[in-house]
C-alpha cells in the first residue's frame, strides 16, 4: 500500500507561485498567495497556518482575500473583454454565503444569487444593492416571495406555482415586480448526476413546451416586470461545449419571448465553471470560460438578427472555492493490516459534507511539513459515526502524528454552506486572511449554542436527570 510521491512534482501543482505562467485562480489546488516558510510551514495570505491553528483552534477555514479578490476581478475583466455588450457577474451566494463574503463579492461589484429568505437577509446586509440581487429557488415559500418583492430585487421565477403565487402578491406590490424565468434548456453535461440540472428531468425551470404559455401568460400581467431569461446546466463542469450550446438555446427562447412582447434585455447563463480539487482535474481557465458564454450569445445574437442583451453569469465554485482552505488537527490513527492506516483528523462529514454526498476527492497536505516526502497512502478519516465519513480516501502523505496540521485544499465552496451539526459537533470557525494578518469572519459554534434552539418543555418534567 506504501507509495511515493516527490513534492517537488506536484508542488508546482499547488503553489501558484512557483507556476511560469500565472494560472486562473480556479485552476490552483492552493488560493494564489500560498507559500511554504522558512520553517516549512504553509503560509496563506502572509499568514502561518499552523500558528493560526494555535490562535482560532481547528478545524478551520481559512479565506484568502486576495484569491478571493482575484476570481471576481477576473470575472469582470474577462466579461469586459469577451462581451460586446452590458454584463454583470453575480455570485452565486449557495457555495458560501456569509456577511464577509458577500460584503467582499459586493465590494468588488459583483451581484449576489440567492436562493432563500436567509441567504437574501445576508445579501443585504452584506451590503448589496436589491437590483443587484436574484433569488432562484424551485419552491420560495410566500414568506420569502413578499419579503423579496418588499425588498425589490429581482425574482427568477421557477414554475407556475410561484408565477400564480407572485401575481396575488401584485395588488400589494409597491412597483411592479421585476423578473426573470428560469428555463429548463434540455443540456446534458458530464458532471456528477446530482448536481446535473439543465437535463430536462430536471426540477427547476419551465420546461421548453411550456415557455410560449408561460411567455403569454406574463405578458398579460402589467404588474410583472419580465427583463430576462434563466438557466444553469450544472456544477464542476470542465467542458466548454454545454455552455457555447446553452447560449444558442436562451438566445432562440429570447427571441421568442420577445415575439410575446416581453421586454427581455437581460440572458443569466447561470454558474458551473469547474475547479481544481486534485492535480488531475483540468478545469478551463475563468477567461476561456467566459470567453466561450460570451462568443456564444453574442454570435446566436448576430444569427438571429437580435440585439445583445445584458450578459449575467453566476459562478459561485469557481469564484470561491480555491479561495479556502481548511486546517484539521490530527488525532488517532489506527492500521489495518495489509489493508490501510487511517488518519483522523478533528472534522469530516459535518464541516465538509461533499466527500460523503457526491464521492468527492480532495488534496490533503500537511501544513507543518510541506517538504518532507510524501511516503505513505493513508486514508484521511473524520471523526462522525459514519464509516463513510472519510475526507481523502487515498492521500498520499508523510508519516503523521497527532498533532500535526492536515490541510485539505480548495474548500471555499459548499463546504461551510453544507455544513451541519451531525454528532452535536459544533461547526468550525472561519478566518479571512491577507497582508500577514487572519480576521475571525465565523465565530466558531460552542456547545451551548447547540442546545440554544432546544426546549424542554414542562409535559416532559423536571430535566435534572436522577441517579437514584
Ligand atoms: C441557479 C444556479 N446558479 C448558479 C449556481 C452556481 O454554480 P457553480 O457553483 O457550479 O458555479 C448554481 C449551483 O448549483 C445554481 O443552481
Amino acid at each position: 500500500m506504501v507509495s511515493t510521491v516527490d513534492l517537488s512534482q506536484t508542488s508546482r501543482r499547488y503553489l501558484p507561485q512557483s507556476q511560469e505562467h500565472a494560472l486562473s485562480p480556479n485552476q490552483s489546488l492552493l488560493p494564489v498567495t500560498a507559500q511554504v516558510s522558512p520553517a516549512d510551514h504553509l503560509t496563506i495570505g502572509g499568514c502561518d497556518v499552523p500558528e493560526l491553528v494555535k490562535q482560532f483552534g481547528s478545524p478551520l477555514y481559512i479565506l484568502d482575500e486576495a484569491t478571493l479578490r482575484a476570481t471576481c476581478r477576473q470575472y469582470r475583466e474577462a466579461l469586459r473583454q469577451h462581451y460586446p455588450g452590458p454584463s454583470l457577474a453575480i455570485y452565486a451566494s449557495k457555495a458560501w454565503s456569509c456577511l464577509a463574503v458577500c460584503a467582499v463579492v459586493t465590494q468588488e461589484k459583483l451581484g449576489i444569487d440567492v436562493v432563500s429568505a436567509g441567504e437574501l437577509y445576508t445579501a443585504i446586509e452584506a451590503g448589496a444593492t436589491a437590483d443587484h440581487i436574484y433569488f432562484h429557488g424551485n419552491n420560495k415559500s410566500l414568506e420569502e416571495l413578499q419579503y423579496a418583492v418588499a425588498v425589490g430585487c429581482r425574482i427568477v421565477v421557477d414554475n407556475w406555482h410561484e408565477l400564480r403565487t407572485l401575481v396575488t402578491l401584485l395588488e400589494t406590490a409597491a412597483a411592479p415586480v421585476t423578473i426573470l424565468l428560469r428555463l429548463t434548456p434540455g443540456i446534458e453535461c458530464h458532471t456528477h448526476e446530482y448536481i446535473q440540472t439543465g437535463h430536462l428531468d430536471s426540477k427547476f425551470g419551465f420546461d421548453p413546451d411550456q415557455l410560449e404559455a408561460v411567455f403569454a401568460y406574463v405578458s398579460q400581467q402589467p404588474g410583472l416586470h419580465c427583463i430576462g431569461l434563466h438557466a444553469h446546466i450544472g456544477s464542476q463542469i470542465f467542458e466548454t461545449q454545454p455552455h457555447a450550446d446553452l447560449g444558442d438555446v436562451m438566445v432562440h427562447w429570447l427571441q421568442k419571448a420577445v415575439q410575446h412582447g416581453l421586454p427581455i434585455t437581460e440572458l443569466d447563463v447561470g454558474g458551473g465553471l469547474g475547479i481544481r480539487y486534485v492535480e488531475s482535474d483540468d478545469p478551463p481557465s475563468i477567461d476561456t470560460w467566459v470567453a466561450t458564454v460570451s462568443q456564444a450569445i453574442a454570435q446566436a445574437c448576430e444569427q438571429r438578427g437580435v440585439p445583445l442583451p445584458r450578459l449575467i453569469c453566476e459562478p459561485g465554485r469557481s469564484l470561491v472555492g480555491s479561495a479556502c482552505v481548511t486546517a484539521y488537527t490530527v488525532g488517532s490513527q489506527k492500521t489495518v493490516p495489509d489493508t490501510r492506516t487511517y488518519v483522523a483528523v478533528d472534522g469530516g462529514m459535518s464541516d465538509n459534507p461533499r466527500p460523503i454526498t457526491y464521492q468527492s476527492v480532495y488534496r490533503a497536505l500537511v501544513g507543518n511539513q510541506m517538504s518532507t516526502p510524501l511516503s505513505e497512502t493513508v486514508t484521511v478519516a473524520g471523526k462522525h459515526c459514519e464509516s463513510g465519513d472519510v475526507v481523502v480516501q487515498a492521500a498520499a502523505l508523510p508519516p503523521l502524528q497527532a498533532g500535526d496540521i492536515l490541510v485539505i485544499a480548495a474548500t471555499g465552496a459548499y463546504n461551510y454552506s453544507m455544513a451541519s451539526n451531525y454528532n452535536r459537533v459544533p461547526r468550525p470557525a472561519a478566518v479571512i486572511v491577507g497582508n500577514g494578518e487572519a480576521c475571525l469572519i465565523i465565530r466558531r459554534e460552542t456547545i451551548q449554542d447547540l442546545v440554544r434552539q432546544d426546549c424542554l418543555p414542562a409535559m416532559l418534567g423536571n430535566p435534572t436527570p436522577s441517579l437514584e
